[in-house]
C-alpha cells in the first residue's frame, strides 16, 4: 500500500505530546510490514538545528489560501527507513508557538492544502491519507470538494485519527470562505460547522472514509455526552465508520538495556542497575537518597484532562505517607503553581520541575516506583506504557486507553500491571495508591510485579497490523493479496 501520514508533529523534530510519539513511530511500524509510507509535517522554527541542516531541498511551488497566493516549499528527511516531507512557509512556521496563534486557522488550512497540491509534485499517488487531529481537519473535504475531479486523486481515500476530543479548531463563520474558500452549502448542510463555528474536527469527522481513535474504550466513550465534547451526536451518526485502536510505543526507543538517556542500563534479569537510576534520581531531585520509600511520578502535561484536582484534593493527606513525589510537566498556571507550592512545604519529599525536558522525563520513568495517571480522560495515554517498559507500576483510573492497558493487581490470582480505581474520586485514589504502597513494602512481590511490568508488549507490532488491515478494508482489497 501507499500511505501518506499527516501530523501537526512529528517526533523528534517537533512535540508538544503524545500525537508526536505516534507519529514518530507508527509510520516506521507500518513501514516494516512492508508498505511506502511517508510522513508529511509543517516546518516549524523549532525543529532543532542538527535536523534542520540536514534537510534535502526538493522542490518549491506556489499555492491558493482563500485570497492568498503562498509560497510552499517542500523538504526532505530519512529516518528509520521513513521519508518525512516538511512543508516550508516561514511566514506561517516561523513562530514563538506551535498552535498558539491568532491566524492558525489560516496557518493550518495552508498546511492542508500544500499537502494535498504537493502529491502530483513529487509524483506520490497514495491510496489512503491518513490525517490526525483537528489540524488536519479540512484536508479531507477540500480533497472531496476541490482535488477529486482530478484523475490523480480520484481514488484517494481517508482516515482520520482522533487524539483528543478536546482540542477542535473551533473559528467564526468567516473562515469558511477566508481561509477554506469552501462553498456555504456545506455551512447549510451542517458539515462543517458546531455551535455556530467552524470546527475543523467536525468536518474531518464527515468527510473522512474512516475515523478510528487511539483506544477501544475511548471510541465507546466519545459517543456519550459526558466525553463527546460537544461532538458526541456526530460520532453516533458516524459509529458504524468509527474504530478504537490503541498506540503502542517504540521498543526500540524505550529500551532500560540499552536507553543512554538513563543513568544506568538494566534488564530483566537484572534489576541492579533500576536501583542505582532511583538514587541518581533522587540525588538530583534534591531528595532525600532512600531505597525504603517509593517514589511516586507524575509526567505529564499540567492541564484539567490529567486528573490534577484530585491530586489537589488529597495532596497533604498523601504526603502524610512516607512517600517522595517527583513532578515534570508544564501547563495550566493553577496546576504549576500547585505543585511549587506543594515543594516548597516539603522539601524533603517532593520535588517539582515545571518545565518540558524529554531526558529527564526518560530518567524519571526508569528512576521511581510508582507511575501516577489518575486523568479524567484519556484517548490512550502514553506515560503509562513507557513506565511499564522501565518497570515502573502504573496507578491510573479506568478511563480510555488506561483502561485498556493497566489491568488492577489482584493479589490472589497474581494478575495484573498496575493498580486502577473507577471512580473519578480523590479518595478512591488515595486509597489505590495506599494499596501500591502497601505491596511495596513486600520486596519480593513487587519485584515480580516489576519483573512483569517490563515484559508486558506495547509495541506496535499488533496495532500496526490493525492499521493496515483497516486500510485494506477501506480499500476493499484482501489484505492477502498485498502481503
Ligand atoms: C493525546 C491524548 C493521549 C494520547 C495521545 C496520542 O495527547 O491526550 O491520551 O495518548 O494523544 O494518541
Amino acid at each position: 500500500l501507499k500511505i501518506l501520514f499527516v501530523s501537526s508533529e512529528v517526533a523528534p523534530f517537533a512535540k508538544t505530546g503524545g500525537l508526536a510519539d505516534v507519529a514518530g513511530s507508527l509510520p516506521q511500524a507500518i513501514k516494516k510490514e512492508g508498505h511506502d509510507i511517508r510522513v508529511v509535517m509543517p516546518q516549524y522554527s523549532q525543529i532543532p538545528q542538527k535536523y534542520l541542516q540536514n534537510l534535502e531541498h526538493q522542490l518549491h511551488f506556489r499555492t491558493r489560501v482563500g485570497w492568498r497566493d503562498n509560497y510552499v516549499g517542500v523538504n526532505t528527511l530519512q529516518r528509520e527507513g521513513v521519508i518525512t516531507y516538511f512543508i516550508d512557509n516561514k511566514n506561517y512556521f516561523n513562530r514563538a508557538s506551535l498552535y498558539d496563534n491568532e491566524d492558525k486557522h489560516i496557518q493550518f488550512a495552508y498546511f492542508c492544502r500544500a499537502v494535498l497540491e504537493m502529491l502530483p509534485k513529487i509524483n506520490f499517488q497514495p491510496d489512503i491519507i491518513h490525517c490526525n487531529d483537528w489540524q488536519t481537519g479540512p484536508l479531507s473535504i477540500m480533497l472531496k470538494e476541490n482535488y477529486q475531479i482530478y484523475d490523480f486523486y480520484k481514488d484517494i481515500r481517508t482516515v482520520y485519527t482522533i487524539h483528543n476530543l478536546r482540542y477542535q479548531g473551533v473559528f467564526g463563520k468567516e473562515v469558511l470562505d477566508d481561509a477554506l474558500a469552501l462553498s456555504s452549502k456545506y455551512w447549510d448542510w451542517g458539515v462543517v460547522c458546531h455551535d455556530d463555528c467552524i470546527n475543523y474536527m467536525k468536518m474531518a469527522i464527515e468527510m473522512s472514509d474512516i475515523i478510528t481513535t487511539v483506544s477501544k474504550t475511548y471510541a465507546a466513550e466519545i459517543q456519550t455526552p459526558y466525553f463527546g465534547e460537544g461532538l458526541d451526536y456526530v460520532l453516533r451518526m458516524n459509529s458504524d465508520d468509527l474504530y478504537g485502536i490503541v498506540n503502542g510505543i517504540s521498543h526500540q526507543e524505550n529500551d532500560p538495556t540499552s536507553d543512554d538517556r538513563i543513568y544506568a542500563k538494566y534488564s530483566v534479569d537484572n534489576l541492579s542497575g533500576k536501583y542505582e537510576n532511583k538514587r541518581r534520581l533522587q540525588a538530583d531531585m534534591g531528595l532525600p537518597i532512600r531505597e525504603d520509600v517509593p517514589v511516586i511520578s507524575l509526567i505529564s502535561r499540567l492541564v484539567e484532562q490529567k486528573g490534577l484536582d484530585l491530586i489537589a484534593a488529597v495532596i497533604d493527606e498523601l504526603l502524610q505517607e512516607n512517600i517522595q513525589l517527583i513532578i515534570l510537566g508544564t501547563g495550566e498556571y493553577v496546576y504549576e503553581e500547585m505543585f511549587k507550592e506543594v515543594g516548597w512545604r516539603y522539601p524533603n519529599k517532593v520535588s517539582a520541575n515545571i518545565r518540558y525536558d524529554s531526558n529527564l522525563a526518560q530518567k524519571i520513568y526508569a528512576g521511581s516506583d510508582i507511575f501516577l495517571m489518575p486523568s479524567k480522560y484519556e484517548p490512550c495515554g502514553l506515560g503509562q506504557l513507557f513506565s511499564l517498559r522501565y518497570g515502573t507500576i502504573p496507578v491510573v483510573r479506568e478511563t480510555g486507553g488506561l483502561n485498556d492497558t493497566i489491568s488492577s493487581y489482584n493479589e490472589v490470582t497474581e494478575e495484573g500491571n498496575g493498580f486502577t480505581f473507577r471512580n473519578y474520586n480523590a479518595h478512591d485514589m488515595l486509597y489505590t495508591l495506599r494499596r501500591a504502597i502497601s505491596f511495596y513494602h513486600q520486596p519480593e512481590l513487587w519485584n515480580e510485579l516489576v519483573k512483569k511490568a517490563m515484559e508486558s508488549d506495547f509495541s506496535w507490532n499488533n496495532s500496526a497490523c490493525e492499521y493496515i488491515q483497516l486500510y485494506c478494508k477501506l480499500l476493499g482489497i484482501d489484505q492477502e493479496e498485498v502481503n
